[in-house]
């Protein structure tokens, strides 16, 4: 999602953000204040709509959305090679999607046209399938979206079409190692800063820059919740990780610089100096003990 600018904290009498229906001061204020001992607040009941602590019957919903989002990813392994156009892409999604009895979280969110996200070389996320072919040499992401039960499950990789250059290969496994680093400094006890400065550390130790512009997001019963997931900054920093958590990392890893132009269709982030872009997501939820990956 696109990164907000604001990150102002509750007032102390407001809901607190994590979701408890408690007042701030009587909830997280101590702990975000101090950075101190973490004490995880369980709603007995979650509310509404857009909690950011998720009862374990809502995160077994969403791991199930996020399963089908995961198969669908590897139904469409073996089809991604030189010729396939990207609208038979969305097709494919589109219809497993529905024949799963969910829906293309994608199609009209805030006018995005299609069924997933098809992302090629140069293109850092949110391109829209088309009747552009795929090449030998092409590397893509795709980014699926699915809604199931009213729940969201959201995950993207890379795929390689023909042969690919040793540099894009080499790119395309660093993102992937910088998801899995960002993903294996989860627990609770730690902080959302965490996890940016571990995925900013191994881009920046092989020559690549991170994206800024776009985030991780919570995520389970909306598309984008509140809560941001930078792929960078400084471990100890920001919203400290509470067991039932649901949010999405997906690291943009840019061969050259970070800046990023969105073309005219309003939507296409395409890297501002041309070099290759890649990307790998998963949505993950904060347990007791550390991290469960549900579309893993
Ligand atoms: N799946 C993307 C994400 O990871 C969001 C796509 S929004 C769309 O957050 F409208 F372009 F589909
Ligand atoms: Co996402
Ligand atoms: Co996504």
């Amino acid at each position: 999602m696109r990164e907000s600018t604001s990150s102002a904290r509750p007032g102390r009498n407001d809901p607190c953000w994590c979701g408890s229906g408690k007042k701030y001061k009587k909830c997280h204020f101590s702990v975000d204040t101090a950075g101190g001992a973490i004490k995880a607040p369980r709603p007995e009941r979650p509310r509404g709509h857009d909690v950011m602590i998720k009862s374990p019957g809502q995160i077994e919903g969403i791991r199930r959305a996020s399963q089908l989002t995961r198969e669908i990813l590897d139904m469409l392994t073996p089809r991604v090679v030189p010729g396939v156009t990207t609208d038979q892409i969305n097709t494919w999604v589109h219809e497993h999607t529905i024949a799963a009895g969910a829906t293309p979280s994608p199609l009209n969110y805030k006018g995005f046209p299609k069924s997933v996200c098809t992302s090629i070389n140069e293109v850092v996320c949110h391109g829209i399938p088309e009747d552009r072919e795929l090449r030998d040499g092409d590397i893509v992401n795709i980014d699926v979206t699915c809604t199931l039960d009213g729940y969201f499950g959201d995950a993207s990789r890379m795929y390689l079409v023909g042969n690919v250059s040793p540099e894009a290969r080499r790119l395309v496994q660093v993102t992937k190692a910088c998801l899995e680093r960002g993903i294996a400094v989860v627990a609770p006890g730690g902080f959302i800063g965490d996890i940016g400065a571990a995925i900013e550390a191994h881009a920046k130790a092989n020559g690549f820059s991170v994206v800024r512009d776009f985030v991780g997001h919570g995520t389970g019963v909306r598309f984008h919740e509140e809560l941001q997931v930078p792929h960078f900054g400084r471990k100890g920093t920001g919203q400290p990780l509470v067991p039932g958590m649901v949010f999405t990392i997906e690291p943009m890893i840019n061969m050259g610089d970070w800046p990023v132009r969105i073309l005219a269709d309003g939507w296409t982030a395409v890297t501002a100096d041309g070099s290759l872009s890649a990307q790998f997501e998963h949505t993950v939820a904060v347990t007791e003990t550390g991290v469960d990956v549900l579309t893993a």
